[in-house]
């Protein structure tokens, strides 16, 4: 089975067949097409030495010579089944379309019928070798790490080199790399122009994906789960199933792309992805790990006044004995209530909220434990990752260690201890797991000596077995999955999550780019963005603003607030619960980079494409240059009429700032109806914009269509 296209559709199926026989000379070293999973060592296919899939038979031998033994439709899915052409191996590849967002989602299983062990020291959910597509090939993804997460990164792949994007935290595994990527063919690409291809893999373990560009333009690109500690081991008679990798293709830029992923992961991956997400009040930035009952209580009446519709209790609340969790060395893996600090437990408190109106949820940290410094260890030291005869080597606050979730029995007591908190809170409504450590004790003593290499590969199902029970026991509860900021801003994790935490780092000019960044893959109900009390000086207005791009809520002790922003704020929570539905779950237009530019826009418009919200951005500028052309505005109905409103307005903030010009009177003349252009002319010539020449001036806009 070979790969001949990816690309656009093409409606005629016999016209495409028609090219799809044998392609012409695709290297002076051979002519075979690729195959749809190219491995390691397929006779008479010189391009594929490399491969997505590398074994060790049982009988010490290396290579793989796949043969198709069946294709059969699984619905809507394809499922191809190989078998090696001597050895009892076998590989299940399964592409399965989700048209509606052009996306299609593959991945493979691999069975052992050997006798013994097979050795597997690469796996990859996809394996693509593209057959001379274009003689230009580039890669954007994402790096960062704690505090700079979503940094945007757009470079070519030179002829005849081999990039490698990896993470090997084994835990925080969307920092230094996230697991997905955008590759412009023929050239650079631009949000709205040029053909690109899409794809994000949905893992939280380590990973790997590496592309090789042949000297004669073909381009491999394979990518899985990464083997950290060794071959994975899969026992005879044993078989394994690899992550989804999620795929897609653009005409027109990465623009459409980014749109592609969002949609299909509201409808199709995420657990409640069409289901609009609550406002909320975390405490965590305003109180720390110190708190008492009486001053949550407080924070949930500010909490109040503001208008969200949840309050969310931070990191704090647990411990047992001298392990109470008042500072950050002690108390992970007891996930008992507090007394002391809460007399009234978790229970008392989400009663507090619904007398509010409020709804409640809390922070847990189940995969990690404190060394020496909780009840679970001292019972159970053997449930930490360790490596035999070497020191444990500890994380936060000089103790922290991950559990080792590849024991089915550490999941069960993890369980257990959160169910037991969980169920005790009437109305739970919200869970933020955090997890703030890699894997940094590189071994399990419940694998035996030969399966060591399988750690992190079972480490991270043993994350997600405890997460689907979680799900199935409660369905409804929202999830944020949260590691140091966006450690696991990943789709890995979205398959049983509802959003993430997008970085530690709620500086508003930073978070501008984050998010600019996370929306390339990532829908805007799935950034979780915090108004906070940060160290630059920025208005409350552009904090808040900026938080409108994302699932809107606040961090920080509504008493904070001086009386006029405490007014702002209420406003604007009413405002961002009316404009709701079309931020997070319309379509995303990024309009002005801010990687590119000393300012930026982007533009959300509902599936009917009679609203729209549109968000202006200024960074640090230069004063009294610099003026911003038009918005060229995208996703609108040509043939609609739209009025235009400015929320969030504040009496310095332009219209009334004296240094802006004609266009600002534009904008005020649509704002009383005055004018009521096209969706035509708003995406022709544009919305006549401005910012003030104060550094962090920011406009939030609504259109509505007449
Ligand atoms: C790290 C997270 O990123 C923070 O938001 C906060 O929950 C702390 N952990 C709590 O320890």
């Amino acid at each position: 089975l070979y790969l001949r296209h990816f690309g656009p559709k093409i409606a005629d199926e016999a016209g495409a067949l028609a090219l799809a026989v044998k392609s012409g000379p695709i290297s002076s070293l051979g002519t075979d097409n690729p195959l749809a999973y190219p491995v390691f060592g397929e006779s008479g296919r010189w391009i594929n030495r490399f491969g997505g899939l590398k074994v060790t038979h049982d009988n010490g031998t290396v290579t793989l010579d796949l043969i198709v033994e069946k294709i059969e439709r699984d619905g809507e899915a394809l499922k191809v089944r190989w078998r090696d052409a001597v050895h009892d191996f076998r590989v299940i590849q399964t592409f399965r379309p989700r048209a509606d967002a052009d996306v299609v989602e593959t991945w493979v299983e691999l069975v052992n019928g050997e006798k013994g062990a097979v050795r597997i020291s690469r796996m990859s959910s996809f394996a693509l070798v593209f057959p001379m597509l274009a003689n230009d090939w580039r890669l954007m993804s994402l790096t960062g790490e704690w505090g700079s997460e979503g940094e945007v990164v757009d470079k070519p792949i030179e002829r005849g080199r081999r990039i490698v994007l990896d993470s090997r935290s084994g835990i925080r595994d969307a920092w230094h790399n996230n697991p997905a990527f955008m590759l412009s063919i023929g050239g650079p690409s631009t949000e709205t122009d040029g053909r690109v291809i899409g794809c994000a893999l949905c893992w939280s373990g380590a990973w790997e994906m590496s592309f090789r560009r042949s000297e004669v333009d073909l381009l491999e690109v394979v990518g899985g789960p990464a083997n950290v500690a060794g071959d994975y081991v899969l026992d005879s008679g044993k078989s394994i199933k690899l992550p989804v990798a999620a795929l897609t293709y653009s005409e027109n830029g990465k623009g459409q792309i980014s749109r592609n992923f969002h949609r299909w992961a509201r409808r199709h991956w995420m657990p409640n992805g069409t289901k609009e997400r609550p406002t909320l009040l975390n405490n965590w930035e305003g109180t720390g790990l110190l708190f008492k009952e009486s001053e949550i209580v407080k924070i949930m009446d500010g909490a109040k006044s503001v208008g969200v519709e949840m309050f969310v209790l931070d990191d704090g609340w647990f411990g047992l004995g001298e392990h109470l969790r008042n500072t950050d060395d002690r108390g992970l893996g007891d996930w008992y209530v507090n007394r002391e600090k809460l007399p009234n437990g978790l229970a008392g408190l989400a009663d507090e909220a619904r007398k509010r109106g409020l709804k409640f949820g809390f922070w847990v940290e189940p995969e990690m434990a404190n060394w020496g410094k909780c009840d679970l260890l001292e019972k159970h030291p053997d449930w930490a990752l360790q490596e035999k005869g070497r020191p444990m080597r500890l994380g936060r606050g000089g103790t922290q260690v991950v559990l080792d979730f590849t024991n089915p029995a550490v999941r069960d007591e993890i369980w257990r201890q959160l169910d037991a908190a969980y169920s005790s809170v009437p109305g739970l409504a919200y869970i933020k797991w955090d997890a703030n450590s890699n894997i940094e004790n590189v071994g399990s003593t419940y694998l035996d000596a030969a399966h060591q290499g399988n750690l992190y590969f079972d480490y991270t199902m043993g994350y997600y077995d405890v997460l689907s029970r979680q799900r199935a026991k409660y369905p409804n509860l929202d999830m944020q999955v949260c590691s140091s900021g966006g450690g696991r801003m990943e789709y890995g994790s979205l398959r049983y999550c509802d959003e993430f935490w997008t970085s530690d780092n709620t500086d508003p000019r930073d978070r501008v780019k984050m998010q600019w960044g996370a929306s390339m893959f990532y829908p805007a109900c799935a950034i979780a963005s915090h108004v906070t009390v940060t160290g630059r000086q920025v208005p409350f207005k552009y904090r808040v603003d900026v938080s409108f791009s994302g699932r809107f809520g606040f961090e920080m002790q509504p008493k904070s607030m001086s009386p006029r922003e405490l007014e702002f704020a209420k406003n604007a929570v009413k405002e961002y619960h009316r404009i709701r539905p079309v931020v997070q779950q319309g379509d995303l237009y990024r309009l002005v980079s801010p990687f590119e530019h000393d300012y930026s826009a982007l533009m959300y418009v509902d599936g009917a494409k009679t609203r729209a919200v549109i968000c202006l951005y200024g960074l640090s500028r230069d004063t009294r240059k610099n003026y911003l052309p038009p918005l060229v505005l995208q996703g609108l109905d040509p043939a609609k009429r739209y009025r235009l409103r400015e929320l969030n307005t504040e009496s310095w903030r332009w219209p009334h700032s004296p240094l802006l010009g004609k266009c600002t009177d534009f904008v005020a003349e649509m704002e009383k109806g005055a004018a009521v252009p096209t969706g035509e002319a708003l995406m022709k010539m544009g919305l006549p914009v401005s910012l003030g020449d104060k550094d962090y001036d920011s406009a939030i806009f609504e259109l509505i269509a007449e």
